[in-house]
Order: C-alpha cells, then structure tokens, then sequence
C-alpha cells in the first residue's frame, strides 16, 4: 500500500506518519507514505497556491492549478489510482471503508485548506469525498491521517498479532470488551474473577455479554443495527433483553 498525500503541511504528515505502528510498517515495507507539497507546484515566485473567491466572501480558495500539477507528478509513476478529497462534505468515513481502501495498491489523498478549494479542480481528479465525523477542522492533514491509520492497520502484516484486527470493536458489528492486565488488584478493584478461572468457554460468554452491554449502553445505535441485520444469536437476543429490563 502507497500513500501519497497531497498536502500544504508535508512535515505534519512525515511526522506522525514515522511513529508506533505506521513508523514501523514503513521501516518495513509494508506501506509508504510520501508527502508532497503541493506549493513545489506553484508558478508564482512567492508559491501562492490559493487566491480570493470569485464572487466574494470571507478567506481565500485553493487554486486548480498546482493541485492539478501535483496530482499529475504523482500519478503519472502510480497509474489510475483512487484520490481522497478529506472534506467535511464527504461520507462519513467507516471501518468498511477502510477494509476496502486497504485492498488498493496507490491512494491519493488531497487535503483541502482555507475555506476550500476551487470546484473544477476537485470534478476532474476526485473519486471519493471523506469526511471524519461532523465537525470542522481546521485543514485536511489530520483526517487524512486519520484514514491512513484505519486502512493502513488493514493491510495484511501491519498488526503483528493478526487476531487483534478481527476481534476489535467494529469488526463484528459490536464494542469491545473490557481488557484487564496485572496487577490483580489495582486501587483496590479486583480483576472480574471469571477472567482467572482458566474456564474458556466462561470466559467467552463473559465476554460476549461484556460486548453486548457495552454496545447497548454506549452505542445503541450499532446494536439496533446488528438486530435488525439478524446477526445475533438468539442467546444474544435473550441477553439483551435481560439488560433491558434491568
Ligand atoms: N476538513 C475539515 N474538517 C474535516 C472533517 N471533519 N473531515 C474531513 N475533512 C475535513
């Protein structure tokens, strides 16, 4: 998986893109990340890139021109490759679209800033708009990261231990259940005791009980979905029908 981001603040992304798992992934060859700077395709000898809005309003746009150049210079060694536009306009991006996104073998990512970027350049080159949640932030960078961190963690030997993947909250359709390490003893709360019972299949109804609570505590929407979709077993059913008469 190559990632090559479109971006005002290459060092933003170099930076946090080098650290933990995504650092490593990269020392190893599993993934790359290249950050390039679309000023560096500026024609202006002080490398603007944006300029005032037609029409008039407040801030300024992004320019067509060193975008379109920039983009050029990256797919003319990728080929035909997806390109992410990070927008608050986008559909909110999922775990489903990073299982996806992880099968492809170039992503391009452009990061808007300012108040935005010129429409005809986004009509020619964009092929998907991903928006992180709905919220506005102040530029691109950190939901572009956002999606490389989700997709990345989906290519096939990124995670070293790859049962952590499958498992986690999201992936069945559920949250995760609590996680509890040494001491046995902290602050005076003990460790829940099934969990040093040694008794496995206890330990996984424990578990599965843990995450259906969780679910419908925290996210009652994610498990009216999974209901609905009739995912659950009818032992699911009849353990969520007890946490809600409780
Ligand atoms: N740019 C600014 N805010 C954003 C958001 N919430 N998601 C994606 N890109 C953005």
């Amino acid at each position: 998986m190559h990632f090559h981001v479109m971006t005002l603040f290459p060092d933003m992304i170099t930076a946090a893109m080098s650290q933990s798992i995504i650092g490593r992934a990269q020392k190893q060859g599993i993934i790359s990340v290249e950050a390039v700077d679309i000023r560096d395709f500026s024609k202006d000898k002080h490398r603007h890139v944006d300029d005032y809005p037609y029409g008039g309003g407040a801030g300024m746009v992004m320019q067509p021109g060193p975008i379109y150049d920039c983009y050029q210079s990256i797919a003319a060694r990728t080929g035909k490759a997806r390109v992410i536009y990070t927008t608050p306009q986008g559909r909110v991006f999922s775990q489903k679209d990073a299982r996806e996104l992880a099968r492809e073998e170039d992503l391009i990512i452009l990061c808007g800033h300012y108040e935005g970027v010129d429409e005809r350049v986004l009509e020619e080159i964009v092929t998907d708009n991903f928006s992180i949640g709905d919220y506005v932030l102040t530029g691109g960078e950190l939901p572009a990261m956002v999606m490389m961190d989700a997709v990345a963690r989906m290519v096939p030997g990124v995670l070293t231990n790859e049962s952590s993947a499958s498992e986690e909250s999201f992936e069945g359709g559920l949250l995760e259940y609590p996680q509890y390490t040494r001491p046995e003893v902290y602050h005076g709360v003990s460790v829940p005791p099934v969990l040093l019972s040694g008794h496995h299949a206890n330990i996984e109804r424990w578990r599965r009980r843990q995450s259906l609570e969780r679910t419908c505590k925290r996210r009652p929407d994610l498990l009216q979905k999974e209901i609905e979709a009739g995912r659950l077993s009818p032992e699911d059913l009849n353990i969520i029908s007890q946490l809600e008469s409780e």
